[in-house]
């Protein structure tokens, strides 16, 4: 299946006032204050291989599955992760974003393993001992195979449980952290009816298939995830879980920045009477609302988008072309922070900027002129903590596979030997110099 039918695939799928500032004032202010943070990101299922227990890895198992391969030993990271450390590092870049897997961490309910919980403790603490700030993401995209055969987000008990497993994170390792992320792109499968390409009955059918044989391999009647099925009965379990999470990341570590990721593409009005104040009611707004009493909005930037009058349309046809036709439009980073910050009063950290391309001049031609667009943002007064650029390696790309290549970093598929490309050190020039200019 085309990852242009899928609704966990980016491609395929695809306020508050300034009181809230004042309102949160010491931590926020320090974080205005502290040093611009330049990194990469990477997220566990997607580099560290034979992620067993989640349920991603039971659909990619299944047959038929809607995954053009499954994630196998992806990089290696379980093994590797020092050296991706190391990769960082030699980029001169000063954080490392990375997620921690709660499907390893609680592989099975209520059962936590030590092990694990000290596996990630030793790579935040390499972070910090290589004089990386380590930016921990708790959830990217993937929950316990357990916790989806008893309802995922839709069950009751889904926030109190996301939140005990962030009380047992943050325990074992809140102290090393600079910044905790509780959920990456919670909003990402309620872009897609706004896209121009929503997911069609076919796909939706395809998608409930594969959640109905994941639950019956399960032993349930049910398999829910977000990215694969209705969203909107599991918003509100999402919505809670961040704030009980962040309770309880807090209540061990007060002075911890948390937030939260959100996928914001540069939406911009292509009609008057376009959808756009109604896309970002129904996909950003509620995020912001639980989002009050974070320290920072994290913002994921892939494109910008043409609001019609329902949804998404064409680029008009004055917008600069790749080689394969789609649009180079680097600077939509700079639109989405501009928003992010105006409906939140928030600081802002990029927690994801990127571009697809087997190209790797591309690449190195739209860091600096993403960035450019950021430093815009940043003199016309957007408070920018952070710069960081997805991703580091060649990863899983979710529905498809290796194919698609976001990395700074080729990975060899037989060898895992990680190979800096050109671009990466377009990001670690700029990251020197503090700025695009
Ligand atoms: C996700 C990543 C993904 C990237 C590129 C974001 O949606 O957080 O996991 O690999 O975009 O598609």
């Amino acid at each position: 299946m085309s990852d242009a039918t899928v609704p966990i695939d980016r491609r395929g799928l695809l306020g508050l006032s300034a009181a809230a500032v004042i309102a949160a004032a010491t931590p926020v202010r320090a974080l205005a204050r502290s040093p611009f943070l330049w990194g990469a990101a990477t997220a566990g299922h997607q580099i560290e291989g034979n992620n067993v227990n989640a349920d991603i890895w039971l659909l990619e198992q299944l047959k038929p599955t809607l995954f053009v391969e499954p994630s196998g030993d992806a990089c290696d990271s379980l093994n590797r992760w020092r050296e991706d450390v190391a990769l960082v590092r030699a980029l001169g870049l000063n954080c490392y974003r990375f997620s921690v897997e709660w499907p390893r961490i609680e592989p099975a309910e209520g059962q936590f393993s030590q092990a694990y919980l000290d596996h990630y403790r030793r790579m935040i603490d390499h972070c910090r001992a290589q004089g990386l700030a380590p930016i921990v993401t708790l959830n990217h995209f993937t929950t316990p195979r357990w916790f989806a055969a008893r309802g995922g987000w839709e069950a009751a008990d889904a926030p109190e449980l996301f939140a005990r497993y962030c009380d047992r994170v943050a325990r074992a390792m809140a102290a090393g952290m600079s910044h905790a992320v509780t959920f990456n792109e919670p909003n990402l499968a309620l872009g897609g009816p706004w896209s121009r390409n929503p997911p069609d009955a076919k796909a939706r059918a395809a998608m409930a298939a594969l959640t109905r044989a994941a639950a019956k391999a399960s032993g349930s009647d049910r398999f829910s995830l977000l990215n694969a099925g209705d969203p909107a009965p599991m918003i509100p379990g999402v919505l809670r879980a961040h704030q009980l999470g962040r309770a309880a990341i807090k209540a061990v570590r007060g002075n911890l920045p948390v937030g939260l990721s959100l996928a914001i593409s540069d939406d911009v009005a292509a009609v008057p009477d376009s959808a756009l104040a109604a896309k970002r009611r129904a996909v950003y707004e509620p995020f912001f609302d639980a989002a009050r009493d974070d320290e920072f909005i994290g913002v994921q930037t892939y494109e910008r988008t043409y609001m019609g009058r329902e949804r998404a349309i064409a680029p008009p046809a004055t917008v600069p072309r790749r080689a394969d036709g789609k649009p180079w439009e680097p600077e939509a980073i700079g639109g989405s922070i501009r928003y992010a910050h105006q409906a939140t009063g928030k600081p802002i950290l990029i927690t994801e900027n990127g571009i697809e391309t087997d190209d790797d001049t591309e690449r190195a031609r739209f860091i600096p002129a993403a960035v450019a667009a950021v430093d815009a943002a940043r003199r016309d007064g957007v408070p920018v903590i952070g710069y960081i650029h997805w991703s580091l390696l060649d990863n899983f790309e979710w529905f498809g596979g290796y194919r698609p290549k976001f990395g700074l970093v080729a990975v060899d598929r037989t060898t895992f030997k990680r190979t800096p490309k050109p671009s990466a050190r377009v990001l670690a020039r700029l990251a020197r110099g503090g700025s695009a200019r």
